[in-house]
């Protein structure tokens, strides 16, 4: 595993392509040595069961070989059959293992011709002797009298020059299985280097992007295909981050300036307040008004600290059921008072249960309806709906009023948008209501989206019943 992680792809190439060509190498050297091998003992078999065929046929010629004078004939007979044949030894036994006749340099043994006498004929005798190894035939050969018992005849060859021949072929083997390591592996190195390239090119072209130049991309054309998904991943990466980079940097310059006027405001009545003596009435005045204004800095700070928890994931939910139609009706009596005084008539139908947080569940519903009340038009009625299936609940909470301009739809849902700032006394929202909305409908794995024409504006939420 660490071998894979760590060693670089240059060195592993390297290293896996040699083994491959060595390995592929030393079998073609190993095949073309057992051939070569095979050859010599093809060749060898051949001159052996020449030569013991020759035998049998001399013997072949005899009748009984009882006096001293036929021995000497057939051994004369041999002898001269065999001139010429130096690396050849033949020994002939008797039915009681006397030697009765073998060539001069006598290098067989007799217990080892003994010893193989009953393995399969025309199948190859190893014997080693003095260091030095003979393959050889063994058989029981009849003379030319029925009467007689058969005689063991081994012919053998010596074997020196194959094994020399044998030994050197094995010698240039390794080493030019040894050479062509090194040298496929320079190869390799070479091949893999000029391989990944277009990794050392990613390399230097990512090198260039800083968090002030999130825009740039990588050249996904300008490298391999088996690059290109890599390059492709990388870049929408990058999207999201300049995304994520975005966002922070806009959030945080939101957030300056959106704390900037009440600080200045309060800052201004402070010093006003101070320019002159005030009586004990008038600076109560000033304190309750500088409260309502720490009251609306401190619910901001509170809703932005939620939405960074919610942003990165930290919101516990603590999950029961719920039932949404109560939720609501609770919700309609603790509106009840503002919706009275514009005479709004507040309806809901249908219902279900989801399981969620339901505090959560009940700030992200009772932001929906506040935004409904504060922009339905007086005497209008603010229907909330509830519409249920197996696998999830609807929720919709309609209004009458000024619709929500078709291009800031998709961004009523972010930090700090107001579709018309200036319109709004600045205590009665701070723009923050629906993205909380949403952090929390999310949070639950739901979605939310709302449309608006006419004088219509739709809010809907929509939760998996369990997750
Ligand atoms: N039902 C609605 N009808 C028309 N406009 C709406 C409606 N709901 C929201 N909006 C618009 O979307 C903007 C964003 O709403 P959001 O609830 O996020 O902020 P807010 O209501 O201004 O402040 P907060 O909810 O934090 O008190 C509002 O300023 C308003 O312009
Ligand atoms: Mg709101």
């Amino acid at each position: 595993m660490s071998f894979y992680s760590n060693t670089s792809i240059t060195r592993r190439l390297t290293l896996l392509f040699s083994l491959a060509s060595s390995g592929v190498l030393l079998a073609l050297g190993l095949v073309i040595a057992s051939s070569v091998e095979k050859h010599f003992e093809e060749q060898d078999m051949e001159v052996l069961s020449g030569k013991m065929e020759l035998v049998r046929h001399t013997l072949g010629k005899f009748g009984k070989l009882k006096s001293p004078a036929d021995l000497e004939n057939i051994t004369a007979l041999l002898d001269n059959s065999l001139i010429g044949h130096h690396s050849l030894e033949v020994m002939m036994l008797d039915s009681s293992n006397k030697v009765l006749f073998a060539t001069s340099t006598g290098s067989l043994s007799i217990d080892s011709i003994v010893d193989s006498v009953n393995r399969k004929p025309d199948h190859p005798v190893i014997w080693k002797r003095a260091d030095q190894s003979y393959r050889g035939l063994v058989a029981k050969l009849p003379t030319g009298d029925a009467d007689q018992p058969d005689l063991t005849v081994a012919v053998a060859m010596d074997m020196v020059h194959h094994e020399v021949f044998m030994q050197s072929f094995q010698q240039t083997l390794w080493v030019f299985v040894g050479c062509a390591a090194v040298l496929t592996g320079l190869l390799g190195w070479s091949v893999a280097r000029h391989g990944l390239a277009p990794l050392h090119f990613m390399r230097e072209q990512t090198k260039e992007i800083t968090a002030h130049q999130l825009d740039q991309r990588l050249n996904v054309g300008a490298v391999p295909i088996e690059l290109g998904e890599l390059a492709q991943s990388l870049n929408e990466m990058l999207t999201r981050l300049e995304e994520a980079f975005k966002r922070l940097s806009g959030f945080s310059s939101d957030i300056a300036h959106e704390l900037r006027t009440p600080v200045s405001n309060l800052m201004t009545q402070t010093h006003v307040a101070l320019s002159r003596p005030r009586s004990a009435d008038e600076y109560r005045g000033i304190l309750e008004s500088n409260a309502e204004e720490f009251e609306h800095m401190a619910r901001m700070i509170a809703d932005m600290l939620l939405l960074a928890k919610a942003e990165n994931e930290l919101v516990i939910l603590n999950r029961e059921k719920v039932n949404l139609a109560t939720e609501i009706l609770a919700l309609f009596d603790y509106y009840e008072a503002v919706a009275e005084e514009k005479e709004l008539q507040l309806t809901v139908e249908g219902g279900g249960e989801v399981v969620a947080d339901r505090l959560m569940l009940r700030r992200a519903l009772g932001n929906l309806l506040s935004n409904a009340i504060r922009h339905a038009s007086s005497k209008t009625a603010i229907q909330v709906s509830i519409q249920a299936t197996q696998q999830d609940i609807t929720i919709h909470i309609a209004n009458k009023g000024d619709p929500i301009p078709e291009e800031f739809l998709a961004r009523i849902f972010d930090r700090f948008f107001r579709v018309d700032p200036s319109r709004q006394h600045r205590t009665e929202g701070t723009g923050l209501g629906l993205a909380i909305t949403k952090s929390i409908v999310t949070a639950h794995r739901g979605t939310i989206s709302a449309t608006s024409s006419g004088d219509q504006t739709v809010f809907s939420i929509q939760l998996p019943i369990t997750h």
